[in-house]
């Protein structure tokens, strides 16, 4: 399979809704926290101090003042602010109450797991840990120097972000690959700013062989190694390195569920996204097609709420208040400059997804679609007037991409990717488009509004209506942008 076949395949349209019949199997539903049994458990302290740089600056570039302390200590904060369990929700019928976290997963699935390696951390072995989200622990899984090999260079943190597409599958099926990769972008970006809330940098590494490093990390075969991360740790929380050998423990991956589907198209493209040797140069470093238009975007709005509030309480809208309430152009402004700034990563030099901004409610701007140009800081009118049929119609008819004040298509130049890095480049210009979204998520929520990330869309309907040809890209991610209804199951 091509990843050209895998996403064909998997583009909504109604002939594709009308064929589909699919209930959930509630009885085999994926258990959202992987364990790995029989290792030591580690306690990361509770309740870490919030980084209260404002959550704007960060999204800006600047870095925020790390807490002296030992490793312990800056990884609780480290996965605190960004993948923790962070709220909950109660089902008022049942009663049953679920995790919310910090990073947003599409259908709240959470397919995506942190493993992390480290090395020269003050009061802290090194090893590799895998992440427990549901009691915020370490499960330390070895000892030893596993940070130069994953990272290709002694780093004191590796984060391992992994994969376990059957926890997606079981709702969305094979196009659930695709949420796959999207979540991996939101929790690269959810601990790059992170980092660098707490004054360091990071720099996420896509190009490694994936049996190499699922071997390495001794993985569960049902969790698939997606993005490396390596954090720079300030120079507070360093000692020498240990000199032991490496001393294994393993552990035991629990059983997510009784029974699993397997979903062809998801092994395919997996295979066909996958390397088997580090890569070397990526391909055509074309430039992405330059525009202009005629809207100049005003500065950006700012807001003083700090980094650890917002990302703690970051959630996302069930839907929006579609009534008069706006935003300003300022706001919108702050949002597109937080979504294209630069991204470290390997990847990341040359970017492939353009924004398409449907405008609803937005104060100075008329509604329409626009195309937003941000190395001019433009936008230019695509279709005139009022979206908010459109933008629903098109999100698989959901009322909050037209009560919002603004809806999003992110449009990939897929075929730009394949010619830098091959199929490779499937994923990565969706780990952009989740990147771009988590950043969307916290601009937002600095500013006092509130996002939702939509995954599902007519494809083909959405270029049609955007008039994007096959060699400008395609649509891989919606998202919308407004003043939230309250959610009363949302419990803190
Ligand atoms: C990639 C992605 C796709 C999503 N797609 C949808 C969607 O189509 N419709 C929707 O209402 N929410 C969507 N969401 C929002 C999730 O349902 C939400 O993140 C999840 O329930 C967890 O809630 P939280 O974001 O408040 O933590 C999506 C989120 C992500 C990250």
């Amino acid at each position: 399979m091509t990843w050209r076949e895998y996403h064909e395949a998997t583009k909504h349209s109604t002939e594709s809704l009308m064929r589909s019949r699919h209930t959930l199997d509630w009885a085999h539903m994926p258990d959202p926290f992987r364990h790995y049994d029989g290792v030591p458990v580690l306690d990361l302290p509770a309740d870490p101090p919030a980084p209260e740089i404002p959550a704007l600056e960060v999204l800006q570039g600047e870095s925020g003042a790390t807490l002296a302390g030992d490793g312990g200590a800056f990884l609780s904060q480290l996965l605190y602010h960004s993948a923790a369990i962070s709220a909950s929700k109660r089902v008022p019928s049942t009663g049953y109450k679920y995790a919310l976290r910090v990073n947003p997963s599409s259908g709240n699935l959470h397919p995506t797991e942190f493993h992390f390696a480290t090395r020269g951390l003050k009061e802290w072995a090194d090893g590799l840990y895998h992440y427990r989200p549901s009691s915020h622990m370490a499960e330390q899984r070895s000892l030893g120097d596993f940070t130069t090999n994953l990272a290709g260079a002694a780093a004191p943190i590796v984060i391992v972000l992994t994969s376990i597409a059957w926890r997606e599958a079981w709702k969305y099926r094979a196009r659930a690959y695709r949420y796959c990769l999207h979540d991996v972008g939101h929790a690269w970006q959810a601990l790059s700013l992170a980092a660098r809330a707490l004054g360091c940098r990071s720099y996420a590494i896509g190009g490694f062989s994936d049996d190499e490093v699922a071997l390495s990390c001794r993985l569960s075969e049902d969790e698939w190694p997606m993005l490396l991360v390596a954090i720079e740790a300030p120079s507070v929380v360093l000692r020498a390195p240990d000199e032991h050998e490496t001393v294994w423990f393993g552990g035991k991956a629990n059983r997510l569920s009784k029974e699993t589907v397997s979903y062809p198209a998801i092994e395919g493209i997996h295979t066909a996204t996958k390397l088997d040797s580090l890569p070397g140069q990526p391909g055509s470093a074309e430039v992405p097609r330059d525009g202009s238009g005629e809207i100049r975007l005003p500065p950006p709005d700012s807001s003083r709420r700090g980094f650890g509030a917002v990302v703690r309480t970051r959630r996302s809208a069930l839907d929006f208040r579609g009534g008069t309430e706006s935003m300003t152009l300022a706001q919108l402004s702050a949002v597109l400059d937080a979504a294209t700034r630069p991204l470290d990563a390997d990847f990341a030099a040359v970017r492939f997804v353009q924004l398409y901004v449907y405008a609803h409610r937005v104060e100075g701007l008329p509604a329409a679609v626009y195309r937003h140009w941000p190395e001019r800081g433009e936008l230019e009118q695509v279709r005139p007037g009022d979206q908010r049929v459109a933008a629903a119609g098109l999100s698989l008819g959901q009322d909050l991409a037209a009560n919002a004040c603004v809806a999003f298509s992110m449009v990939a130049d897929l075929d730009r990717a394949d010619r830098a890095h091959g199929d490779r480049g499937y994923r990565y210009a969706h780990f952009e488009a989740g990147a771009l979204g988590q950043r969307m998520y916290v601009a937002a929520e600095a500013l006092g509004l509130r996002a939702t990330g939509i995954g599902a869309f007519f494809d083909d309907q959405v270029h049609r209506y955007l008039g994007i040809e096959r060699e400008q890209g395609q649509v891989v991610y919606h998202f919308a942008i407004g003043h939230p209804v309250p959610d009363p199951r949302v419990e803190a």
